[in-house]
């Protein structure tokens, strides 16, 4: 792929690069840092080389009367860029559409600030525009006829303020190849603005696909971090009961309705940090929301936790935590936090699969996943 912003561009950082040269610089690094802990193959699950991205995020530059997008350069000042890359094909072929029919309109170009896209695999297109100007009626009425133009789904955002015209989701569907003949394969999920969405879905697919097809299910499982239930719903197919956590009330609210969308009826999930879930788990405090939500942990019998905490890994107690299952399944947008993290969970686990997944290609970022089980 050959974008005219590689090598200046602060996002493609690795953009000089072709695409397995990027690949094999993150392989050897990430086998550098590892190799005091894992000195077996490391499965390597790559990207599309363009046009993988599902969601994305620009600024909006104005000069002279005229808008444009921009990205940071590698300098972190502002660089005006007429398209990208790496997003998918709609956030592509919409960009240019968007942006021509907002420089016509003063009441939707002035301060727009920034926008953010999040795009499905078949063609449904949330675009948040970010204002620093109050949002009023006279803007929601132009707003509705650009969403009604380009038919898109379309939310105002300023400061205290979120306009929603139509829909705050998109609808998408997932494919997983799941090892066995009985379960199902498709899954109906929302992705809300606001909630955290995996950027590069044919790799979150392979992700989901990698974990089911290493893992040794039985039991109930655990798991934290759980967003939207990207990964709860498959995986519930394969265990007996899933407890899932997560801080952001967004997502729980995303991955309840998505249970419901797949009539999936062994999942309960529940808005808690991790911290708060240790301190459940070792009876240090008492949670309402356990209660309401009809949940004795002493009823579970769990051998699996699974974490994929945000880039700054663990912290102490959940990593203690971890320790008392049999299994771990942890996924990592941080190679460093998660040497750190294991450092400490191989004293009591070891490594059996390690995979890397090249979700953020181009860029120095690596997706990890590791399997671990009790010594
Ligand atoms: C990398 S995302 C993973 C989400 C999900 N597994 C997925 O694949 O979409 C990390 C998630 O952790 C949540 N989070 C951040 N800090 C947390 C905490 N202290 N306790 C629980 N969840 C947290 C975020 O809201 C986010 O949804």
């Amino acid at each position: 792929m050959n974008c005219e912003y590689f090598g200046k561009c602060g996002s493609c950082t690795l953009g000089k690069m072709s695409y397995e040269e990027q690949l094999d610089f993150k392989i050897k690094r990430e086998k550098e840092r590892f190799g005091d802990i894992f000195d077996k193959t490391i499965d390597v699950i790559k990207s599309k080389d363009g046009a993988f991205r599902n969601r994305a995020e620009f600024r909006v530059f104005h000069k002279m009367g005229k808008i444009s997008y921009a990205m940071s350069d590698i300098n972190k000042k502002l660089l005006p860029i007429q398209n990208c890359s790496i997003v998918s094909d709609y956030i592509s072929e919409l960009m240019p559409k968007l942006l021509d029919e907002v420089s016509k309109n003063e009441i939707l170009a002035k301060r727009f600030f920034s926008v953010e896209f999040l795009s499905s695999t078949t063609g449904d297109i949330l675009v948040t525009m970010i204002y620093h100007k109050k949002l009023d009626d006279v803007w929601s009425e132009e707003a509705k006829k650009l969403q009604a133009k380009l038919n898109i789904k379309i939310i105002g955002r300023s400061r205290g303020q979120r306009v929603i015209l139509s829909d705050d989701f998109i609808n998408e569907k997932l494919y997983i190849c799941v090892p066995t003949q009985e379960s199902r394969n498709e899954f109906l999920v929302q992705y809300k603005e606001g909630g955290f969405t995996q950027p590069n879905q044919k790799v979150n697919i392979q992700m989901i696909e990698w974990v089911l097809n290493n893992i040794e299910a039985k039991d109930d499982l655990c798991e934290l971090y759980c967003g939207g239930g990207n990964f709860t719903l498959p995986l519930s197919q394969k265990f007996d009961k899933v407890l899932a956590t997560e801080i952001s009330k967004t997502s729980i609210r995303s991955a309840k309705l998505n249970c419901e969308l797949n009539d999936i009826k062994n999942i309960k999930f529940i808005r808690m940090s991790s911290e708060e879930f240790v301190e459940a788990r070792n009876g240090v405090r008492e949670f309402r929301r356990l209660q309401q939500e009809d949940v004795k942990l002493e009823d579970y019998n769990f051998s699996t936790i699974f974490v994929d905490p945000p880039r700054a890994g663990l912290d102490d107690t959940t990593t203690n935590l971890a320790k008392d299952f049999e299994q771990i399944i942890y996924i990592s947008c941080n190679p460093e936090t998660l040497h750190r993290d294991l450092i400490e969970l191989t004293k009591t686990h070891t490594i059996k699969n390690f995979a890397l997944f090249d979700q953020f290609a181009f860029s120095g970022h690596i997706e990890c996943g590791v399997v671990l089980s009790v010594k």
